[in-house]
């Protein structure tokens, strides 16, 4: 019989005990949390989904690092040793170390942007797009339109509408682009990667217009492991093979280590050999994050990134990794759940506006389908459609999103299938009586980022 999934690679040697609390706690927990799942208690959630950041798991190896950290203010052994792995990794020159991901694009982006100027991307991931608006520039989306249809199969939905990019850099001119962010795999579109033709297409484009392209490499292990199972002429080609030749194709990254670098804190930023803006980003990395050896990290932090990174692109807990998000998503799509298709690298993504149509997306299907998610089974998600896109700055109206997807976001070597059975099997039950679920009403809403701290009620109680 053929395994629907690879085995884990690894046995655990270490338990973190969770609890089920009973239905009527978690009736309260919601209602006191205002209907939104960031004001839960982690203590009130059994298995969370909410995001895979920070929430990983990590190797004896890793831990041993830690004991190795080298608190020096400045040359601690770690950051040579993290800068030695970057360089072996992704051959990149130059290293600079950041608490996390939204830091690196706070100490990069601005050098890169003037007033005015557009940055465009596949899609950019929310702290992105906050930091290039931040730095005066203005963010804009180019995915293929394929990506917004989550029941049509294709196997780079993360990918550039190339020709459509390139019209835009036209009709702008190309020095009103600021830099081509590439977000590898595309979080927002559904964990979707790039394909390898994709990238090299994009920065083709770019360096005939001169523009810098930059790497959003949160999932780039993940993005080379599709590339390697899903795209012709790379199934030979080791991952570290496959990260190099994607990273060839870029002047720069950002990355947050705390996904497929396998660490709970840190972020990067990579330049390949550009000395000059090396510099730039140091000085201003000192006063924002920190001196230039440990950016906002403890050495030991670094010692346990740097080994986080070489586990990160391993072939075998690759497939494990992409092979249980897998699962959970081939368990729901063959019970009928509406899930974007094919399943992406760190998490499956429900349909809840093709699950619950009754509810209009002013009232919130993806966040009212967390919420019953949660009182079925204790299950903690997020909401990725209009209650986290908010509202037109300037006539306060509504926006409509064009998705309106609940991600159940696996976090590294935490879970095993039976959790993912849990969920399945929830949602699989929710789906029954999805009819009977109510939208959702705001109640207070703060003026920026309500996602995290906005309360709701269900609509007529
Ligand atoms: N880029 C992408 C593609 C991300 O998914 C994230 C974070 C960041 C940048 C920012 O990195 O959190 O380390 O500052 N994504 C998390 C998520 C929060 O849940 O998807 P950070």
């Amino acid at each position: 019989m053929k395994k629907r999934f690879k085995a884990e690679p690894f046995k655990i040697k270490m338990v973190e005990p969770i609890k089920q609390i009973p239905y009527e706690e978690r009736v309260a927990a919601l209602n006191r949390a205002g209907y939104n799942l960031f004001a839960l208690k982690s203590d009130e959630v059994y298995i969370d989904l909410l995001t895979d950041s920070g929430t990983g798991a990590m190797s004896d190896n890793q831990w041993a690092g830690l004991m190795l950290g080298d608190e020096s203010y400045a040359g601690s052994r770690n950051y040579y040793h993290l800068a030695d792995t970057v360089k072996d990794i992704f051959d990149y020159d130059y290293t600079i170390p950041t608490h996390q991901g939204r830091g690196a694009e706070q100490v990069l982006f601005p050098l890169l942007i003037e007033e005015g100027q557009y940055v465009i991307s596949n899609m950019h991931f929310d702290t992105t797009k906050a930091h290039v608006e931040l730095a005066g520039g203005r963010a804009v989306n180019f995915v293929i339109e394929d990506a917004y249809d989550t029941e049509k199969y294709h196997p780079f939905k993360g990918n550039f509408d190339v020709e459509k990019m390139e019209a835009f850099i036209k009709e702008k001119g190309k020095d009103k682009i600021a830099f081509i962010i590439i977000t590898i795999t595309c979080n927002s579109a559904g964990g979707q990667p790039v394909s390898m033709e994709n990238i090299k297409e994009v920065s083709e484009v770019a360096k005939k217009y001169g523009i810098t392209v930059i790497i959003d490499a949160a999932r780039y292990a993940e993005n080379a492991y599709f590339i390697k199972t899903r795209e012709k002429g790379y199934e030979d080609r080791s991952i570290k093979e496959i990260v190099r030749e994607m990273f060839s194709y870029a002047d720069g990254f950002t990355m947050s280590a705390k996904k497929d670098a396998i660490v709970n804190i840190g972020g990067l930023i990579g330049i390949k050999d550009d000395e000059e803006l090396f510099n730039k980003a140091r000085a201003r990395l000192v006063p924002l994050e920190g001196f230039v050896t440990y950016g906002g990290l403890a050495g030991r932090d670094m010692e346990a990134l740097a080994r986080g990174l070489k586990e990160g692109i391993e072939y075998d807990y690759l497939e494990y990794r992409i092979s249980q998000v897998e699962y959970l998503g081939n368990r729901l799509r063959e019970a009928g759940v509406p899930i974007q298709y094919p399943v992406g690298g760190h998490a499956v993504f429900v349909d809840a506006r093709k699950m619950l149509p009754h509810i209009p997306y002013y009232q919130f299907p993806a966040q009212a389908l967390g919420n019953a998610l949660y009182l079925e089974a204790g299950v903690r998600g997020v909401e990725i459609g209009s209650f986290l896109l908010g509202r037109d700055p300037d006539t306060g109206e509504q926006l409509e999103s064009p998705l309106e997807l609940l991600r159940l976001t696996i976090p590294r070597r935490v879970y095993t299938n039976n959790h993912m059975d849990v969920v399945a099997d929830a949602l699989i039950s929710i789906k029954d009586k999805a009819h009977t679920l109510k939208g959702l009403e705001i109640v207070y809403e703060p003026k920026v980022l309500r996602h995290f701290t906005a309360r709701l009620k269900p609509v007529g109680e």
